[in-house]
């Protein structure tokens, strides 16, 4: 097993990072001063022979382009600086150390020593890690084969996930993202909207005898899930499941073991995580158990495989060569100084079709703050405003936008190099769907000038001012930031990879920023509000 070399037990300066704001750093002073001078990404891409090159990283079977981010050696240099001088080494040895570095809650934040194995964190919670492991999977692999009866003695055909959020989403995006490894085993069902269409319309169409609940959830209070789970067993009993047997088709996943036995889920049948695992950060915990009933334990295995090569190289690549590490410092460069409020993400491989709205509530979630970790109000832009979804159909949509509107809206292409679908026409769809990815990408970099698209219309035909009116509505500005991730293929490796790869993304913005990217006091005031109404309603 591979260890850590970057997690030395240097200790991290806390006293300057409680109190220093990213402003102060010699490299924000010199960031500031490059910004708004970047040359036209047209003018880079042609002048700079080897910028794809160099800015081109792998790692993991991930493969980062970011030769149209509006970088110059300086500003590569500088940030590479910002990350430095932000002591952001120092800041990842300490969470791998386990280092209560979530200070508003006082907890560690160890969701890579889920990904199995030893580490800084210290061999107890791998033990820990390990045990609760073998028991998801085993159970997994034991629904999957028909070796976990149901209380009539037949096979489980039926997976019904209730949990919402990290609870529900990480898997639920894995699932699909897997697609291709799960006709085998029973069919896997999500259910996080309390609106009681949503749970119906999966109840009414499977057999109760058949059915396996699992009630996904860190707390084991939230409204929402717990609505739902109350009307599964209800639903259960109403099918002719006697009470006593109900057990028999219920399976508990929490951080709060105590709170799911006094709902009377057996022990036998709760899977463990803990505190020090954010919910959204969890689908490599117990909570990935529906995606490894649907893919079976090994390939679950494979999953957290691909995220510990991600945090192999997070944690050894140097700055320059780093691929979380270069994303979340496009990132900065984009929100901080060139003023952009939002990242769009658009995948191109339909099974990633979850993808965003996994990855928009990790990094929503996380970066989503406004107050130092020292306390004071914050007095730079953090996390920007997550959105996307596939590409293929943005391109018909707001791409629009992208293109022609008001917004300069940096974009992060995810694709992947290799088709995996036995349709005879496969290679045929894959050179459609990739093509496309990669027009769009040079397409918002370089823009067609007004002379141009003018000197295109005028061979065509038109002239005068009805040709200047033209092609000042058909020209495209261009200079839209964007990168490319290519997966090698889409399999559970890679998309652990490229799960981590954004955890680390976050990690390294929050980092510069100096916020606590692993709390979440933003969800609560609402979920408060909603209790007190529903106990002034009673
Ligand atoms: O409301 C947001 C949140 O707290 C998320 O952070 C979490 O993933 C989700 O609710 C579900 O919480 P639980 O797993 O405790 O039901």
């Amino acid at each position: 097993m591979a260890s850590f070399p970057g997690a030395t037990p240097d200790s991290i300066d806390m006293p300057s990072l409680q109190h220093a704001t990213p402003t102060e750093l010699p490299a924000w002073q010199t960031l500031t001063q490059h910004a708004g001078a970047t040359p036209h990404l047209r003018d880079l891409l042609d002048s700079d022979a080897g910028r794809v090159q160099r800015l081109t990283l792998s790692a993991a079977g991930i493969t980062l382009d970011a030769s149209r981010q509006r970088l110059t050696p300086a500003i590569e240099q500088a940030l590479q600086a910002l990350a430095a001088e932000a002591q952001l080494g120092q800041q990842r040895d300490a969470m791998f150390r386990g280092e209560h570095i979530n200070l508003t809650e006082d907890r560690p934040v160890l969701h890579v020593a889920l990904r199995g194995g030893q580490g800084p964190w210290g061999a107890a919670i791998s033990a820990d890690v390990a045990r609760e492991l073998g028991r998801m999977c085993r159970f997994a692999d034991e629904v999957r084969s028909g070796a976990c009866r149901s209380s009539t003695d037949e096979t489980f055909t039926d997976v019904v996930n209730i949990g919402i959020g990290g609870s529900d989403l990480g898997p639920r995006m894995a699932a699909d993202a897997l697609a291709h490894l799960t006709h085998t085993g029973p069919r896997v069902h999500y259910v996080s909207n309390p609106d009681a269409w949503a749970l119906y319309s999966v109840l009414r169409g499977i057999d109760a005898r058949r059915t396996l609940i699992v009630v996904s959830s860190k707390t084991f209070t939230t409204q929402e899930t717990m609505t739902n789970a109350a009307s599964c067993q209800r639903w259960l009993l109403d099918q002719g499941i006697a009470a006593e047997h109900v057990g028999q088709h219920l399976v508990a996943i929490t951080a709060t073991p105590a709170e799911s036995a006094r709902q009377g889920y057996p022990a036998e049948r709760t899977f463990l995580f803990w505190d020090w695992v954010g919910g959204r950060y969890s689908v490599w915990s117990a909570l990935g158990l529906p995606l490894a009933i649907g893919i079976g334990g090994a390939a679950f295995r494979d999953f957290l495989a691909g995220a510990r090569a991600m945090d192999e190289h997070f944690c050894q690549a140097p700055l320059s060569q780093n691929l979380p590490v270069q994303l979340a410092l496009h990132g900065i460069w984009n929100r901080n100084f060139l003023r952009c409020p939002t990242q769009l993400i658009v995948s191109y491989a339909s099974r990633l079709v979850r993808f965003v709205p996994f990855v928009q509530q990790m990094d929503m979630e996380s970066n989503g703050k406004s107050t130092h970790i020292g306390g004071a109000p914050v007095d730079v832009d953090t996390g920007p405003i997550i959105w996307g979804g596939l590409g293929i159909d943005g391109q018909h949509a707001y791409f629009q936008l992208i293109h022609q509107g008001r917004h300069t809206v940096p974009v992060e292409f995810i694709g992947v190099q290799t088709e995996d679908s036995p349709l005879p026409l496969a290679a045929t769809h894959h050179g459609v769907v990739n093509l496309n990815l990669r027009a769009q990408a040079e397409a918002m970099a370089r823009g067609r000038s007004y002379e141009d698209t003018l000197t295109l219309l005028e061979r065509s035909g038109l002239a005068g001012e009805e040709a200047a009116t033209m092609a000042r509505h058909r020209m495209f500005a261009g200079n839209i930031p964007n990168s490319i991730l290519w997966l090698d293929r889409l399999d559970p490796a890679r998309l652990g990879a490229l799960i981590a790869l954004y955890e680390h993304k976050v990690f390294t913005q929050a980092a510069i920023w100096r916020i606590n990217a692993y709390d979440q006091w933003g969800v609560e005031l609402g979920k408060t509000m909603a209790k007190a109404m529903e106990q002034s309603a009673a």
